[in-house]
């Protein structure tokens, strides 16, 4: 049929899913900022390019497939390589929390995993409770299922973990340097909601992608850690569903996550697993596989922790020099965030994002984090990514942003 053939098509086509029409302004502006030459990223979650092993990475990739070509090249079974899930197990066994291959999910990256959960938990309006601020992948996961959220401050002097968890499918926490805060659940709120989920019998999703990323000391211990205590004899059967990844550890190429959890909550993630991509790429688990065996995550760790501590200091340092008047922020003792709180509440951070991108800086600002879009007095500046006379620069170009717009008020 050749052009002047072809039906005119007027038929009315079908609309799009509600929940598409809740997009905002805000994601438009980032999408857009990938075309402005020079602009320095604060905005993003990304490791030190310079921490990839790009080297050791791609002799892996070449052993892997050499020796296990049905494996890496073939479909393989949904929960994942059985290898993979035994290691996992075995990693994140205590004394007293007892994992089997059966409590483990290898997933397609976390993304999968807090999609996967969304999946089997929630029908339409359902209520679930959401450490606040909250991680807006989770929130953009959980969106088609149009849940309620309780946006809960975890570090609130009222917070009550009780009646924070009443009546919810779920409750959603980032328990070491968050995203966006940076910030750590301290050790009496973890008891708090481990109490509160044991006793109401609510699943606590517990996403940890930068606990490993501690600049200063250990971590309070893992929430599962504190669910498994009291039957220490049994396999794990809690209601705490833990969450790791190997973005923030190796690569976030690799998109290798993992879930660890109830075998009731592993058996109905499969299910779901098996509609959305039936399995994890077996190459890439493989080589992660390798790499949790051979030592390199534990090699990468020792560098990004004082490299990420050093652009930690350096972004403080040019904080403090440039931007202090107008924010305020704690400084994070690990993981890839500051969070900077606007000292005027007039100081309006969706406002501040026009004028930062005209500035060629780019940072995320707090509406994002909160499902209502009504939080606009913060930041989250990311002090990983760059370099430190590049974040320096970005830094002083905030300045300039936050100059023009409150020069505009
Ligand atoms: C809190 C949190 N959860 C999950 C993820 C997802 O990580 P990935 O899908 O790369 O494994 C991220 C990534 O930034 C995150 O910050």
């Amino acid at each position: 049929m050749n052009a002047s053939t072809q039906p005119v098509v007027t038929a009315h086509r079908p609309e799009f899913a509600s929940w598409l029409g809740n997009t905002n302004e805000i994601t438009r502006t980032f999408l857009a900022a990938g075309s402005i030459p020079d602009l320095i990223n604060l905005a993003g979650g990304l490791p030190a390019p310079e921490l990839l092993p790009t080297d050791q990475l791609a002799s892996i990739v070449e052993e892997v497939i050499r020796q296990h070509p049905a494996e890496t090249l073939g479909y393989g079974p949904i929960e994942g390589l059985n290898d993979l899930r035994l290691t996992l197990a075995e990693r994140f066994s205590t004394a007293s929390l007892r994992l089997k291959k059966e409590n483990i999910l290898v997933t397609t990256s976390g993304m999968q995993a807090l999609d996967l959960l969304g999946k089997v938990l929630l029908n339409e309006g359902d209520p679930i409770a959401c450490q606040f601020p909250t991680y807006l992948g989770a929130l953009d996961a959980w969106r088609p299922r149009q849940p309620r959220i309780r946006n809960v401050a975890f570090d609130s002097a009222d917070f009550d973990a009780v009646a924070a968890l009443k009546g919810v499918k779920f409750a959603y926490s980032v328990p070491n340097f968050s995203n966006p805060t940076g910030k750590q659940v301290t050790e009496p709120v973890r008891h708090a909601l481990v109490d509160a989920a044991l006793a109401s019998g609510t699943w606590l999703i517990e996403d940890d992608p930068y606990g490993t990323l501690n600049f200063d000391g250990q971590n309070p211990p893992r929430l599962i850690n504190l669910a498994s205590n009291n039957n220490a004899a049994e396999q794990y059967n809690g209601p705490i569903v833990y969450l790791g990844t190997v973005s923030k550890q190796i690569a976030p190429g690799l998109r290798i996550g993992w879930v660890i959890a109830s075998t009731e909550m592993i058996e109905a993630l499969t299910l779901a697993k098996q509609g959305s991509d039936m399995c994890t790429s077996g190459l890439t688990q493989r080589v992660a596989l390798h790499a949790l065996r051979n030592g390199l995550i534990e090699s990468i760790q020792s560098r990004a922790v004082d490299l990420y501590r050093e652009r930690r200091d350096v972004m403080c340092k040019a904080l403090s020099t440039h931007l202090s008047e107008w924010y305020e922020w704690d400084v994070p003792i690990g993981g890839m965030f500051v969070w900077a709180h606007a000292r005027n509440p007039q100081l309006n951070t969706n406002e501040l994002l026009k004028h930062a991108m005209q500035n060629a800086v780019c940072v995320s600002p707090s509406s994002v984090f909160d499902a209502t879009g009504t939080h606009q007095q913060a930041l989250r500046l990311n002090f990983t990514l760059n370099p430190p006379e590049k974040i320096i620069e970005g830094v002083k170009r905030l300045a300039s942003a936050t100059r023009q717009l409150m020069e505009s008020n």
